[in-house]
């Protein structure tokens, strides 16, 4: 083994070895180096600055540059000698590179330290992590508003307290679904503006000696910035707060999704039907297809506001500058990210395969006197002061459910009981079809208004 390879590269003021345990327990190597290709696209870019500015020579650059370029195919071929002893990823490849180009590498952290390069680090892989998750987010919208153009006429009870409430069509409920994930996605791109500013240069807390040039460095890593203070840029973890949040309305989004998905596929309410390479079978009960997908997306919502918790715990009491605490929020983070990117990603795919059962929605539409607000509408128009329709109506559905006749089953002369300006013409409004066509205004349930926000909806995914 090489003397880098043994040997702390802090180790200089130390007379005693690391207890074996403690080497190990405050190692982050096992989980931080899948930051790799990050610590070497930012080390790339401080070395070319160092060149800039002329604390580096051009050729002790190009060997570094070469050397870091080198590693990262070892590392991507799987022949990178990881070392627990050298604690983390950073060191790892610092360590490496030194072991590969000999002296020069130990110019590379020259006006740098650990602490700004894991923050450089972390925000250069949430930037990519932000912009897949958004571009997972956009598939699954769109997967919603094939649903809602398909499905723009199709009737099914809308529910309020899990009660029949109103008929709506299936495509308004889609473009609802839609809505909450254009919220998400507009959250993540916010969240991004922050992430996207570069802590590099304020090296370990109070900046360097060495004439460094951020904005340099900033512009060949595409930062749109530089952080301002040298004492916030190495302890600030609010970007990975701000995007844990936003991952965990995401989650409430998709749980949500699934407890409706889960209920519409019951025997109870047989609305829907999951494609069957998205259930499973029982190992007892041979008629069981259970909606395992929507399930395991509900309860992974728990894992992600568990790591917004944890994040929030771990930054509340740290004092100014950078702790080694900071070294915790790298698993949470890493996590949720693989959590919310896995639940989107099968969402679209199962989304893009539902079977829509039209009849059964509109039996179930037809049963709970889904009409009976278009009943007293009609009464309002026919003169009726709306409380005074409610209570007509009131009695018209008791008596309904008495004799087991939904309000559009009963005879005029029945209906008339209950007001005398009930006419024939009140079977038009008491129809699925008459009550949802009637709903005509910007963000009501008539299938030409769903069309239309289907078709505005789209303009929006095109717009990015
Ligand atoms: N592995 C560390 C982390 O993840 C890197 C920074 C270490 N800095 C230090 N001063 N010990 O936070």
């Amino acid at each position: 083994m090489s003397e880098e390879r043994t040997q702390k590269p802090w180790g200089g003021r130390f007379t005693q070895p690391t207890d074996a345990f403690v080497e190990a327990f405050t190692a982050s190597v096992d989980f931080d180096r899948r930051l790799y290709h990050y610590d070497i696209q930012g080390s790339i870019a401080h070395a070319r600055m160092l060149a800039h500015v002329g604390v580096l020579s051009e050729e002790e650059c190009r060997a570094i540059v070469e050397g870091l370029e080198a590693i990262e195919r070892e590392i991507e071929a799987g022949e990178f000698p990881w070392s627990v002893a050298l604690e983390d990823v950073h060191m790892n490849i610092e360590a490496r590179l030194t072991e590969r180009i000999g002296e020069t590498g130990k110019k590379l952290h020259t006006g740098r330290s650990r602490n700004d390069q894991v923050a450089t680090d972390l925000r250069l892989y949430l930037r990519d992590e932000i912009d897949a998750i958004r571009a997972e987010i956009h598939r699954l919208q769109s997967a919603l508003v094939d649903l809602a153009e398909r499905e723009a006429e199709t009737i099914m009870p809308g529910f309020t307290h899990l009660q029949v409430a109103q008929p709506v069509t299936f495509g308004h409920h889609m473009l609802a679904w839609f809505e909450m994930l254009e919220r998400d996605r507009a959250r993540l791109a916010d969240c991004r503006r922050r992430v996207n500013v570069m802590p590099l240069g304020a090296a370990a807390l109070a900046g360097t000696s060495f004439p460094i040039d951020r904005e340099y460095t900033a512009a060949l890593l595409g930062f749109d910035g530089v952080c301002e203070n040298s004492l916030d840029a190495v302890s600030d973890r609010d970007f990975v707060i701000e995007l844990l949040a936003a991952a965990s309305l995401v989650m409430t989004h998709l749980s949500r999704f699934s407890e409706e998905l889960i209920l519409w596929s019951s025997q109870q309410f047989d609305f829907i039907e999951l494609a069957d390479s998205f259930c499973t079978g029982s190992s007892i009960m041979p008629q069981k297809k259970n909606p395992d997908v929507p399930e395991l997306v509900r309860g992974k919502s728990g894992r992600v506001y568990g790591h917004l918790m944890g994040l929030l715990t771990l930054m509340k009491a740290q004092p100014l500058a950078y702790n080694k605490d900071n070294q915790e929020d790298k698993e949470p983070l890493f996590d949720a990210v693989d959590t919310l990117k896995g639940s989107l990603k099968v969402y679209a795919d199962m989304m893009g395969a539902l079977t829509v059962k039209r009849e059964r929605m509109r039996e179930a539409a037809l049963a709970g006197f889904a009409t009976a607000t278009d009943l007293a509408d009609y009464l309002v128009r026919k003169g009726l002061p709306f409380r005074d329709a409610h209570e007509v109506v009131g009695k018209a559905v008791q008596y309904g459910v008495v004799h087991g006749k939904d309000l559009a089953d009963m005879s005029l002369e029945e209906l008339r009981r209950f007001s005398p300006v009930i006419d024939a013409d009140v079977f038009e409004v008491l129809t699925l079809g008459g009550s949802v066509a009637a709903r005509n205004h910007i963000g009501g349930t008539a299938p030409e208004q769903v069309r239309a926000a289907a078709a505005r909806a789209r303009a929006r995914l095109a717009a990015g």
